[in-house]
């Protein structure tokens, strides 16, 4: 959610472009407000915060022009404290001579603005990095030095979190790791530290990864990093960082959404080479086939590949599968769960706190947790006993496309393989996902003009072709920001169908073993003036009974998922783009949510 990033050059300079630059690479997590702050050699901090997109406020608020020896950049997504100049960070603290921003969740936050005030010191805002600003402030005025004083301000702040701090008069910064991501690089002449790596690699490929419970000394020529339980020195190797960092460009398209959907076919094809050739498929079989109970747990996109993950384990493997949504698996097995039970846990980021406290839950119970995850490094790959990497390089859009395909692959592939099967006919799914893509994007387009104005609709499926339509659902509604409902076909006489009146969009997604059954629902929506737009194979049934049907290669029920889901993704696309929308940076939404 929100980003976090910190430099410390060996001169005075203007840090500005490089704060920003930053700053666009951290806005894929999605945000609502950016601030900078450099620490000048004359003991000044100057300090620029605005609502808005980096470009603008960056504008607006002239922050190349900054000056500093040190700089930190943060982009805000609102938690505590609404969207507002005041509540964005960096923060002060009272006196104005330290300053910091954080990433993450400070729950305590109410408690401890109280106790600053009382303590007689001046809040400005709501936000809990503000907190983290007064947690250090507190003991720096008790005559602590900083990492004395950070460590006892991490023995306050209750909740996971990044941040990073500077005081005048001193040449360093300092941030400290808990639960929240955060690396440090080198460069020649500065050293710098964020909450994601892709900030980072423009100035190095020479990095630290930061452990919960370190804290980090920024100085120009070197980076220190201590335990914050008694302050001693880890000794940590400098990693040589070689993936490519061309991905945050959007190499031609107009949006990275529109990038991303079009990048399916190769990296699922990148997907499929790796599991091939990966000593990690087989552990996982093995314990997802041995285990009591097996759950499939995420959140989002990703538990909708868990639903279609779920139906291909039964089916191709006679593998019974609990998908469930993160937080309810808590709430409904966290209780009864024990030993023998696996749970696959899948997550692009690999940092969504949902998903994260069930894998605390499963951890504490004794389940085994294995993970299906594309940020590499992050806490879900590290905390899985045998994870899956769904390879799809960043994903910088807000709605997740190319990792739900991975994500679905990747399943399809675990049954395939659990069920005793050849996986060689996915080979051929890259350049099936390919046709597909050039055979519906006019067919899309054409739908368009008729559903651009519709505030309201329907998208239902049938056993493998459910979970796509409650994906296709949770893509219009996350950016064209309709209602769009997703459901079971079936499920739809018993309430919904009375929503329907004359020209009611409804879109059927339909697996071909399904079309009888398909057929049927759309009958019942059409007799009452609906507009029924079929999504599936070429089928004189679906053609006399629809009014629309984009059409797909034929690939069989158990491909067609993988290709329906392209079609719904186009139109959310398109439709965000009628609606004058930013398709990538949908509003109230977070590409990361590292909050419960
Ligand atoms: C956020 C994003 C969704 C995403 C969900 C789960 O809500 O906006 O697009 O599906 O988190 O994210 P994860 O990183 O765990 O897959």
């Amino acid at each position: 959610m929100c980003g976090i990033f910190g430099i410390v050059a060996d001169r005075e300079q203007q840090l500005g472009p490089i704060l920003i630059e930053a700053g666009q690479r951290l806005s894929y997590r999605g945000y609502d407000s950016v601030g900078c702050a450099t620490l000048r050699d004359d003991g000044t901090i100057d300090l620029r915060k605005d609502v808005g997109k980096v470009d603008e406020v960056a504008a607006r608020l002239r922050l190349s022009e900054m000056v500093g020896r040190r700089g930190i950049i943060q982009l805000r997504w609102a938690t505590f404290g609404a969207p507002s100049r005041v509540n964005a960070q960096p923060h002060l603290d009272s006196d104005g001579d330290l300053v910091g921003a954080h990433n993450g969740n400070v729950v305590n936050n109410v408690e401890l603005r109280q106790q600053f005030m009382a303590e007689g010191m001046t809040v400005r805002s709501t936000n809990d990095g503000e907190s983290c600003v007064h947690a250090v402030e507190r003991y720096v005025d008790r005559g602590y030095d900083m990492v004395e004083a950070i460590r006892r301000a991490y023995r306050d702040l209750e909740g996971d979190y990044a941040f990073v701090i500077g005081r005048v008069g001193e040449d360093r910064l300092y941030a400290i790791k808990k639960g929240s991501g955060l690396v440090a690089g080198l460069a020649d002449g500065a050293t710098c530290v964020s909450s994601d790596l892709p900030s980072i690699l423009p100035l190095t490929r020479r990095i630290l990864r930061v452990q919960d419970g370190e804290i980090v000394i920024l100085w120009a020529d070197r980076v220190e990093l201590r335990r914050v339980e008694d302050g001693s020195p880890v000794e940590r190797e400098v990693e040589e960082v070689t993936e490519s960092m061309e991905v945050a460009e959007k190499g031609g398209y107009p949006h990275f959404m529109l990038k991303e959907i079009h990048e399916q076919p190769q990296v699922a094809g990148e997907l499929l080479h790796l599991l091939e050739a990966s000593p990690h498929v087989t552990p996982m079989v093995e314990r997802m086939a041995a285990a009591r109970h097996l759950y499939l747990v995420g959140c989002g996109t990703s538990y909708h590949a868990c639903l279609l993950g779920a139906i291909y384990l039964a089916r191709l493997a006679g593998r019974p599968a609990v998908p469930i949504l993160a937080p309810q698996f808590i709430a409904q097995y966290g209780p009864a769960v024990g030993p023998r039970d696996v749970g696959v846990f899948v997550s692009q980021s690999g940092e969504t706190k949902d998903v994260l406290n069930a894998v605390e839950v499963a951890q504490r119970q004794g389940m085994e947790v294995l993970g299906l995850v594309n940020v590499l490094g992050s806490t879900l790959m590290n905390e899985s006993e045998h994870y899956l990497p769904l390879v799809c390089g960043y994903e910088i859009s807000v709605p997740a496309t190319k990792t739900f395909t991975n994500q679905a692959v990747a399943f399809l592939f675990l049954a395939l393989r659990m069920g005793g099967h050849s996986t060689t006919d996915l080979a051929h799914l890259p350049e099936m996902l390919e046709e597909t893509l050039a055979a519906v994007e006019p067919q899309v387009s054409a739908l368009e003009s008729a559903l651009a104005d519709r505030d309201d609709l329907y998208c239902l499926g049938y056993g493998l072709t459910y979970p796509i339509a409650l994906e296709g659902a949770l893509k219009l509604k996350e950016i064209t920001y309709a209602h769009c409902e997703g459901m079971l076909s079936t499920e739809f006489k018993h309430g919904p169908l009375s929503a329907v009146e004359e020209g009611y969009p409804v879109l059927f997604v339909v697996g071909p073993e399904d079309v009888p059954l398909l057929v049927s629902g759309i009958n019942e929506t059409t007799t009452r003036g609906g507009r029924a737009i079929a999504i599936g194979e070429e089928d004189s049934r679906l053609r006399a009974n629809a009014h629309d049907l984009i059409v797909l290669p034929p690939a069989g029920p158990l491909f067609n998922p993988l290709l329906a889901v392209l079609p719904l993704q186009l139109l959310a696309y398109r439709l965000s783009l009628s609606r004058g929308y930013d398709p990538d940076f949908p509003r109230n939404l977070s590409k990361t949510l590292t909050v419960d």
